[in-house]
């Protein structure tokens, strides 16, 4: 065969190996067996391996990329990716409906499309060609997957028209895979997987591409971005994805009743399991896309779409045994251990039976039948036992006087639920406490898990936090868990996390009761009161450096003299009262007592200094910031139409405004949502300002 030949052969396996991969993964339908479709690829390798120069980037061969040697890169996306509002009941939808109808003056009609459960991804097509794929990541920047993501054979690598376009979707796994993944995990006593969409997810972050390649996963689109076809509903933007040859879920449905919207809801509850993937709700969106841009959208969440979420799924299952876990602040909690079961897409072998008076008062006994539920994310909890069903068996529990881990005495106190351990250097606690500093919403050191952190304390490596900062790739390749390139990757992880923002920083030193958003409006208000620590700066540089991390101690320097450093934290927090500390919004009396305890204990001091020491700088970009309401105080009271309170209280604090918690005469500002009550009346008498959600939009519009 000579190169002209060749090329021709090799367009016409493409186009027939495309057009199997649309058949399959956008109709649903097998025309041929799939060991088919496998030998025409391989038939295609074999001719682009003589012929290398004829190797085009749309090839199906060019699905698997290379491994990644670092991290990912993050990249912008190009509109802020938003997420929906959750509504659970019917009469959420029609309260909804009520709202937005005042928004437009025409008809409305609804697109209802099944909510698959796994992970948004953003892809872009530059003139038809795949380019790039992005994760949500934070809605304004997401991580590149673009290598991972080329190997699901579900995304098509060119489309059917040489369009530019940029598209959202969901990738996940479908159940018949999930279901032989475990098997495979099984066969060779490995761990189950306990959850399909993490199970997704993983696979896309992973560096090696293979992974994603294995999993089978699949993909579905529903939202569409920047693009060149100016569709006129969401109906049109399904129906053109499928021309293009872009997968979508194919149960969607249009209506202009509401009440239809809600039988279409109900049907789905009922129905779900028939699905070959997962689904967790439907989301109800307004097909007309012009009205959609009318309605427009609030801070984090659209107007013109919700997600109605299925109940609380209830299943069966057995208390096989209780037992007591130890957790960071030497709380003693019982925890079920059940025969593992799947509930709402994971399979749960454990649930928190809270604290001794929550087990007697559902009388929970080892050997009962229980019901068990999970609501999306959350916990798996024990809802009730079944006690038609004992057998006479059944044990009480009981706790005991001494913690499961160290041995030495609980105890219950009075006016508390929870028995503590109070040895401070309980092993369980320490182990905790250091889980919690590497945790996402702390250091976020990827690669640092339990486990790994378990054997750097069992070897004596590190003895504080800060020790982390200090590992050697050397050290760790002496530890089990570690090879070459693991280490490698970690020293990398550690460089990247040394840069910290501020309020991740105090999340992760494990202040009692100082949970992500309390550490938010600590940080911010430490940056409103800055102080700069000279008397600090002076003590650590007389002392010698023995502590040097990484190899440009210099960097570190020119960083801190213009950053806020942990220096002048330890400086402003202790220059603060307990008075002005239990002033803060978001924080109250009693965190401003474990806040004040802590940074006023001179062992606590001297851990700050270390981590200066190693090098940790702050990142302050995300407090303190300065916006169109700076200066401004806000109040808020009632139900707001758009948003939680949570996310006014977010919106106020992003543009530099103060949300503060009570009435004075000093206010600026009262929002007021439905059914306001006595702060209204009071800012009335005080004759503070009273706005309502619109008006604050405007001021920082
Ligand atoms: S529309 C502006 N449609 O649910 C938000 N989302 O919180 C656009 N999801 O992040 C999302 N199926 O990952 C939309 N048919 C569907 C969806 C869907 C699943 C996910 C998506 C999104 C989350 C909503």
């Amino acid at each position: 065969m000579n190169e002209q030949e060749a090329k021709k052969r090799i367009d016409l396996l493409k186009k027939k190996i495309k057009q199997l991969n649309y058949d399959y993964f956008v109709l649903d339908k097998s025309t041929v067996n799939e060991s088919v479709r496998d030998s025409l690829k391989k038939e295609l390798v074999e001719l682009e391996k003589s012929y290398p120069k004829l190797i085009t980037t749309d090839s199906p061969t060019q699905r698997v990329g290379s491994a990644l040697s670092g991290k990912f890169k993050k990249i912008k996306h190009t509109t802020t990716k938003k997420s929906l509002s959750d509504v659970f009941s019917a009469e959420e939808i029609v309260s909804w409906h009520e709202r937005i109808k005042k928004l437009v003056s025409d008809k409305i009609e609804f697109i209802c499309e099944p909510k698959l459960d796994g992970l948004n991804i953003t892809i872009h097509y530059n003139k038809g060609v795949f380019t790039k794929a992005i994760t949500r990541g934070n809605g304004i920047e997401g991580e590149d997957v673009t290598h991972s993501a080329k190997t699901i054979e579900a995304i098509p690598l060119k489309l059917n028209e040489p369009i530019d376009l940029e598209i959202s979707g969901e990738i996940f796994l479908p159940k018949k895979q999930f279901e032989r993944i475990n098997k495979e995990q099984k066969s060779k006593d490995q761990k189950l997987y306990a959850n399909v969409r993490n199970l997704a997810a993983g696979a896309i972050r992973q560096l090696d591409p293979k992974i994603a390649s294995e999993r089978g996963l699949d993909v579905n689109f529903y939202e569409i971005g920047a693009n060149s076809m100016d569709p006129g509903t969401q109906k049109d933007v399904l129906e053109s994805f499928r021309k293009l040859g872009l997968p979508v879920e194919p149960n969607f449905h249009k209506t202009a009743s509401i009440d239809d919207v809600v039988n279409f809801c109900k049907k789905w509850e009922k129905k779900r399991d028939s699905l070959p993937y997962e689904i967790d709700g439907i989301v109800i969106k307004v097909n007309n896309l012009s009205q959609q841009k009318k309605m427009g959208k609030t801070a984090k969440t659209p107007r013109y779409a919700v997600a109605y979420k299925f109940p609380a799924e209830q299943v069966t299952s057995k208390v096989l045994d209780i037992i007591l876990q130890v957790g960071r602040t030497g709380a003693v909690t019982p925890v079920a251990v059940m025969k593992p079961t799947l509930v709402a897409g994971s399979v749960v072998s454990r649930a928190t039976l809270h604290n001794e008076d929550e087990i007697n008062k559902k009388d929970i006994r080892i050997g009962d039948t229980v019901i068990l539920q999970k609501a999306g994310d959350v916990i798996p909890e024990v809802v009730e036992s079944m006690k038609d069903l004992r057998t006479g068996k059944e044990k009480r529990f009981r706790f005991p006087n001494n913690c499961p881990v160290c041995d030495k005495p609980i105890e219950r106190k009075e006016g508390f639920a929870a028995y503590r351990c109070e040895n401070q250097s309980c092993p369980a606690k320490q182990k905790e406490e250091f889980s919690h500093f590497v945790s996402k919403k702390g250091f976020n050191i990827d690669g640092l898990g339990e486990k790994v952190v378990v054997q750097l304390l069992d070897s004596g490596l590190i003895q504080d936090f800060a020790d982390v900062f200090l590992l050697k790739k050397i050290d760790l390749l002496n530890l089990e868990l570690f090879k070459d390139k693991r280490a490698d990757n970690m020293i990398i992880s550690l460089k990247e996390a040394s840069h910290i923002p501020i309020e991740r920083f105090i999340f992760s030193l494990g202040i009692r009761l100082l949970g992500e958003t309390s550490s938010y409006d600590f940080a911010n208000y430490i940056l409103n009161h800055k102080k700069k620590s000279e008397k600090h700066l002076e003590k650590i540089e007389k002392e010698s450096d023995e502590l040097t991390l990484f190899e440009e101690p210099e960097n570190k320097s020119d960083q801190q003299k213009e950053d806020f450093s942990i220096l002048d934290l330890i400086e402003t927090v202790q220059s603060i009262k307990f008075e002005e500390l239990e002033n803060i919004d978001g924080v109250g009396e009693k965190v401003a007592a474990y806040i004040f305890e802590w940074f006023n204990d001179p062992a606590n001091t001297e851990l700050l200094e270390k981590f200066y020491k190693v090098g940790i700088t702050l990142d302050t970009s995300n407090v303190g910031r300065t916006g169109k309401l700076t200066g401004r105080s806000f109040v808020i009271t009632g139900t707001l139409k758009d948003m939680t309170r949570d996310q006014a209280k977010d919106f106020i604090k992003h543009n530099g405004g103060k949300v503060l918690s009570s009435v004075s005469k000093d206010l600026n500002y009262l929002v007021v949502g439905e059914n306001a009550g006595s702060k209204l009346k009071k800012a009335e008498e005080l004759g503070v300002k009273v706005i309502n959600e619109e008006d604050l939009y405007k001021i920082t519009a």
